[in-house]
């Protein structure tokens, strides 16, 4: 989480190549998901490989503040005490979603549909970002939701959420939506809140974004159907509950991109990562690898789910610049910063287009990342919805010393940086690593970097 103690990483330049296997965190959606999921079913589920990110650790807090038992190993083995779809109650105050926006989004599906009213609050970066995506559409399917008015858009609304309750007798109805932008979190909240609706939930994207939701409640008997990137959830065969589950979460193929792209920055690396997860709506990272002739192996070993799980094996191999945009861009969304620092070092250009989300995310990802990179001396040029980066192979990056701006994945992507600069890097203010990557510096190190956190 980004309060607490202020702690740096310090990096130094790789001296030699990154070679290993490792684990990475459990996956953070299906981790947010699971917990959700359980605490909902009817009956207690095991969920297996938790990973106490931060941003997880808030979607468990909040459904204990409502009432659900959660029994914790402290070893990553949760046991959820679902209280079923109908018997979350009310928390005694505000629900705070620390520096998760797919918390507080997701939850305001479900909570759109409680007979109470509940407060979402967050930190200083969540409460910036645009919550009228999630708010529009469920007040249009009945559910009240209130948030702060936002000083510069019209029509936008930024934390405190203030939701339900749904009057005594009252449903939420039908929802009909088509959304301007790719979101899982969006469509989530709808399919969620769906599940206590009198209507029929209809959600088109105009990109397929990641469809864990989606799976998860297949896996369970949700009468779901999918068609490209449209969903439907048929209200009239919903028998009203979701069994319980057992879930062993698979590793965060985000979290494995910052591997893989060190893995390609630093020459004769070899890595491994096991049981990682492989949704399709994920993987645009490792097509976007691919792409480009990386050396890299996948092997498809199980299924948790409804989620493909498996083994990624990258070597070494000099790679060139492209054009990352499209459908490729939707299923790489979160990878966008670690792929500008591998384009720091991949010959010649790459294009980063359709990916103005990236203003929206835990910080303004496409300013601050053009900031970073020129830090390091990389010639970058910034758009409204991407950048330009020249990719120079040979010269080291020119050592830096630079803010997280309280991003998880900008902190992570600046330290791969490092791994190729002149000098020492300082990248300031890393606590937020914790809300997705808590033992990354210890993973790289354990590859053979130098990474210290002071
Ligand atoms: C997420 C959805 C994405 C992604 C985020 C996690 C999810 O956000 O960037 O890190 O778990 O549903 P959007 O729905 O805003 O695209």
């Amino acid at each position: 989480m980004s309060g607490g103690a202020r702690r740096d990483f310090v990096i130094r330049p790789a001296t030699r190549p990154l070679v290993g296997g490792v684990p990475v965190p459990s996956d953070k959606s299906i981790s947010h998901r699971a917990i959700l999921l359980g605490a909902l079913a009817a009956g207690p589920s095991e969920v297996g490989g938790f990973s106490y990110g931060g941003d997880n650790v808030s979607t468990l807090e909040i459904f204990r503040r409502m009432g659900v038992v959660v029994d914790d190993d402290g070893a990553g083995t949760l046991r959820v005490h679902g209280v079923g779809l109908r018997g979350l109650c009310e928390p005694d105050g505000p629900l705070d979603c620390g520096n998760s926006g797919t918390t507080m989004r997701v939850l305001a599906g479900v909570l759109a549909a409680q007979p109470f009213r509940a407060v979402m609050v967050g930190d200083a970066s969540l409460s910036r970002r645009p919550m009228s995506r999630v708010a529009a559409p469920l007040r249009r399917r009945g559910a009240v939701v209130e948030g702060e008015f936002h000083p510069t858009k019209a029509g936008e609304i930024t934390p405190p959420l203030v939701i339900g309750p749904l009057p005594a007798g009252a449903a939420l109805m039908e929802s009909d939506e088509s959304l301007a932008v790719a979101s899982a979190q969006v469509k989530s909240a709808l399919l969620l809140s769906g599940l206590y609706a009198e209507g029929n939930t209809y959600v088109r994207e105009p990109l397929l974004s990641r469809d864990h939701t989606e799976r998860m409640l297949k896996a369970l008997g949700v009468p779901l159907s999918t068609v490209a990137s449209a969903v439907e959830l048929d209200a009239a065969r919903f028998d009203g509950s979701l069994p319980a589950f057992s879930l062993q979460i698979p590793g965060d193929l985000s979290a494995a991109a910052f591997l893989l792209v060190a893995a390609h920055l630093v020459p004769e690396s070899r890595v491994s990562v096991r049981g990682v997860g492989l949704n399709p709506t994920r993987a645009g990272v490792l097509d976007y690898l691919r792409a480009r002739s990386a050396s890299l192996t996948v092997e498809e070993r199980a299924d948790a789910l409804g989620e493909p799980v498996g083994e990624l094996h990258v070597a070494y191999t000099p790679l060139g610049g492209g054009l990352l945009a499209g459908e490729l861009l939707t299923r790489a969304i979160d990878e966008v910063p670690a792929l500008c620092a591998l384009a720091a070092r991949s010959r010649g250009r790459t294009e980063i287009a359709d990916a103005a989300e990236l203003r929206v995310k835990e910080s303004d990802r496409l300013a601050v990342m053009a900031s970073v990179l020129r830090a390091f001396g990389v010639d970058c040029e910034e758009r409204p919805d991407g950048m330009t980066i020249e990719g120079r192979p040979e010269a080291p990056l020119t050592a830096a010393d630079v803010e997280s701006h309280g991003d998880h994945r900008i902190a992570m992507s600046a330290a791969l940086l490092g791994l190729v600069a002149d000098g020492e890097t300082r990248v300031r203010d890393v606590a937020c690593v914790g809300t997705s990557f808590p033992r990354f510096a210890g993973t790289l190190r354990a590859l053979g970097a130098e990474v210290d956190v002071v």
